[in-house]
């Protein structure tokens, strides 16, 4: 069967103060991706919990929490709880990963392994078997806005293979820089989930940009 790709448009280039209304105005998206930073796992500070419950509230869409957080052993329950669909953790910044997935898992949530773009995929592929999406960055976390790295792209392949030789079971979801200019390399190197943030919430319609990343994706899957 063909991959179906998957477009989640990342709040943190919304307007906060209309998060509502902004959320509104991505509902034709597939998931909705939250990008919850700590200021000590990234040089930035987003938003937490309470957000997010309040968002989980009014989102017509399933959540995609990505935590560029320390210490996620103790927060990402929380967010599984909160209702997320899925909830995504820093393989640099766990120290038993398989552990936050089983208590991902029990809360009811999908159980995400991201990996930033100097980390090498080969180091995480033992316990990549407990995860359901690897969310692979390509850009340094912490902010909206980058250039794509487009040096990641042997790591997605290589994920792809392990997924379609059935030796692992996930979705490979990528996260920075994506655009018009740059999901079709994502696509035909095997992405299933397209986050992007500023193609998006910068462009004068939301709806269309979702439905336009969508058309292009699939049409590059398909080669
Ligand atoms: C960066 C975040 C991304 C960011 C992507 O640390 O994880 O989700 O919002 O924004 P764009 O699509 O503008 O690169
Ligand atoms: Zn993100």
């Amino acid at each position: 069967m063909s991959r179906q790709p998957l477009i989640a448009p990342s709040l943190l280039s919304a307007d906060f103060a209309r998060i509502a209304d902004e959320v509104a105005r991505v509902a034709d998206a597939d998931w909705l991706h939250v990008d919850v930073m700590d200021a000590h796992f990234v040089p930035n500070l987003t938003l937490g919990l309470p957000v997010v419950e309040a968002i989980q509230q009014v989102s017509p869409v399933p959540l995609d929490c990505h935590l560029m957080i320390e210490n996620p052993e103790r927060w990402a329950p929380g967010y599984a709880e909160a209702g997320s669909r899925n909830v995504t953790v820093h393989a640099e910044a766990c120290t038993d990963p398989r552990a936050v997935a089983r208590d991902i898992r029990a809360a009811g949530a999908l159980a995400g392994l991201a990996i930033k773009p100097g980390t090498p995929l080969e180091d995480h592929l033992d316990v990549l078997a407990d995860f359901d999406t690897l969310l692979v960055m390509s850009v340094e976390p912490g902010f909206g806005g980058q250039s794509f790295i487009a040096d990641v792209l042997p790591k997605v392949r290589r994920a792809r293979e392990l997924v379609d030789a059935g030796e692992l079971t996930l979705l490979v979801e990528i996260d920075g820089g994506i655009n018009a200019d740059t999901i079709e390399q994502a696509a035909e190197a095997g992405v299933d989930m397209f986050v992007a943030g500023s193609a998006v919430y910068g462009a004068d319609d939301p709806a269309r940009a979702i439905a336009a990343l969508r058309a292009q994706a699939a049409a590059a899957m398909r080669g």
